[in-house]
């Protein structure tokens, strides 16, 4: 070979592109396919074979709906302590004392991009129910609240990102035990959530047909939110008017939650201020104790009063509670 050509193939070699770089060893995807590929699959759907193997089949890590609904901070949890420690599967192993935590953070980040679609509110903004305020995060649930004289029966269904779907159904001690007390439906639609911002903002409109107690139809529109400023308060509030049927506008409530949360319990301290269209204002003040329940806290309660402040008499303090189950997140029965 002569000179000439030799030096430009040398050149060619030189100037060809590199190939690309391994991801790096530390990478999120790079240990996610090393260290949870065997169950999760590398695309986190899961191994066909693990889940014939295990007693429980691996979670959907793709599956938007659950992943957004958690916080990074359980599933961190989750992989570093394992499923057990959370009431889970004792298949999900924990990686905690062998990795740091930074790879974990890694790879929960990277195992959390699977779903690779926007617009999902995230679990961060799933503050804890307030016993007035209605939740702006949309939320698969059943609640059963009682409030001393009556009973609301509350089941809540996630459509898509953000719509939520609700139906409820009221009963009262009305001299006989259990007098059915009308029903309620509702839609919901989360307009604006910012995870930096720590905070949302809920529409909704509730529908009120006239059966039970309830003889004309009622529409109640409202403005919910949620803000966690700081991480330090858990502020929720909600405003609603109230329209009835030949009746027109019935007048408007304010609602303002704020809480703190202490491990599995939350303080909080409610305000309802009800202005009607004719009529005396009403303010009354709401503490109460939200609870997690399960280890898992997919089942949570609460136990507070009703301390009416300002309004016609008689009215008289009441006792208020309700126990929840977060059905989207795992079974009655698992995750204690
Ligand atoms: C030996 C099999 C196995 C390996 C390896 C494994 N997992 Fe799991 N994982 C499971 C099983 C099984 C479950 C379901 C537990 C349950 O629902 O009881 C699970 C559940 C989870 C959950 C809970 C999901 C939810 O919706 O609550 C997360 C998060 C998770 N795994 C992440 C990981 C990550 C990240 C890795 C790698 C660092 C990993 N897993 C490695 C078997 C495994």
């Amino acid at each position: 070979m002569s000179i000439f050509p030799a030096v430009a193939l040398a050149f060619a070699i030189y100037t060809l592109p590199p190939p690309p770089p391994p991801p790096p060893p530390d990478s999120g995807a790079a240990l996610f396919q090393a260290w949870c590929k065997s169950c999760h699959g590398a695309d986190g759907r899961g191994v066909p074979s693990a889940a014939a193997r295990l007693e429980v089949p691996p979670a959907d890590l793709k599956d938007c709906k659950g992943s957004t609904a958690e916080t990074e901070d359980r599933w961190v949890g989750i992989v570093s302590r394992g499923g057990a420690a959370f009431g889970l599967s004792l298949d999900m192993p924990a990686f905690g004392d062998a990795v740091t935590p930074a790879q974990i953070r890694a790879v929960v980040r990277y195992a959390r991009s699977l779903c690779g679609e926007l617009g999902w509110p995230p679990g961060e903004l799933n503050f804890p129910r307030a016993f007035l305020v209605e939740k702006a995060y949309p939320e698969d649930e059943i609640v059963v609240t009682d409030q001393a004289r009556g009973q609301e029966y509350i089941y809540e269904h996630r459509l898509g990102r953000r719509f939520q779907l609700e139906a409820s159904a009221r009963t009262a001690l009305d001299g006989q035990p259990r007098a059915f007390d009308g029903v309620t439906g509702a839609l919901k639609y989360n307009v604006w959530h910012s995870l930096e911002r720590r905070a949302l903002v809920s529409l909704g409109l509730e529908a009120t047909p006239p059966l039970g107690r309830q003889d004309v139809w009622e529409l109640e529109p409202f403005v919910a939110f949620g803000a966690n400023p700081g991480r330090a308060l858990v502020v929720q509030g909600e405003v609603v008017g109230t329209w009835e049927e030949a009746g027109g506008f019935g007048g408007m409530s304010y609602r303002l939650g704020v809480g703190h949360e202490l491990g599995r319990f939350v303080p909080m301290l409610e305000a309802g201020w009800t202005v009607p269209a004719a009529g005396e204002h009403t303010l009354s003040f709401y503490p109460q104790v939200w609870v997690q329940l399960s280890r898992l806290g997919h089942v949570a309660g609460s136990l507070g009063a009703e301390l009416p402040a300002v309004g016609p008499e008689p009215r008289r303090p009441r006792l208020i509670a309700f126990v929840l189950w977060d059905f989207g997140d795992a079974p009655l029965f698992r995750g204690w």
